[in-house]
């Protein structure tokens, strides 16, 4: 079971001290934790198995705004997340370079969580099989480093879960075409984290909101120990 904590564009240095000093994540489940840029190396300095949220398949270059491998290597940072929906929906991420992020880290040798999900749209109109093929396709082949994040995209900062059934649903699929460990994102929550952890092919989660406080997150990660 792996657990993980996007924090997205919150919290600076100081929080980021404060949170991982008085986190404790419980034995028998792996933690990662994916502060914003500006706080790796408050982070990393805590010990935790720290990620980043994005990362850029060139080793330098005129890219403003981006940051390498290299960058992230230097800094003691383990994998990154990369091809998540917000850089999706507001960025201009594409499958493309989603793929290239994704590839690039793993040559490298950072862990990737890779993410994919389909839009409300996309689900009533019937596509969510089309739409996580082509997203997973343009991933490449499975990785020992590699592990996918399903999150549809009407269950992020929504409180919309999916239910246990379609989690484990899209997860079979994702599995049936990339043999790697599949994470559920998307309103996880301590009240609904057993249940959709504990389908069969639930592999971890992606946490966002409710991994910014200790208290919440930890009960996550209790959660997936006890399974
Ligand atoms: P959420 O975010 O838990 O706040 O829905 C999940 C994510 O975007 O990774």
């Amino acid at each position: 079971m792996l657990i993980a904590a996007n924090w997205k564009m919150y919290k600076g240095p100081g929080e980021t001290r404060a949170f991982l000093a008085g986190f404790e994540p419980p034995e028998g489940v792996g933690v990662v934790i994916c502060p914003p840029f500006g706080s790796l190396e408050t982070a990393v300095a805590s010990g935790h198995a720290i990620y980043a949220q994005n990362v850029h398949w060139e080793d330098e270059g005129a890219f403003t705004g981006e940051v390498s491998t290299k960058i992230l290597l230097e800094l003691g940072v383990q994998g990154s997340i990369v091809g998540h929906s917000e850089r999706r929906q507001y960025f201009g991420e594409t499958d493309e370079t989603a793929g290239k992020r994704a590839r690039h880290a793993l040559e490298a040798g950072l862990e990737v969580i890779a993410c994919l999900g389909e839009t409300e749209a996309e689900r009533e109109a019937g596509e969510t099989e089309d739409v996580v093929r082509r997203q997973l396709s343009a991933l490449g082949p499975p990785h020992a480093n590699l592990v996918i994040a399903y999150e549809p995209v009407w269950a992020i900062g929504t409180g919309k879960t999916a239910t246990p059934a379609q989690a484990q649903e899209a997860h079979g699929l994702i599995k049936s075409l990339l043999d790697v460990p599949v994470l559920y994102g998307g309103s996880v929550k301590p009240d609904n984290a057993a249940e959709l952890l504990s389908q069969g092919h639930v592999d971890g989660a992606l946490v966002g909101g409710a991994s910014l406080e200790v208290e919440s997150f930890t009960a996550i990660c209790q959660a997936a120990a006890s399974l």
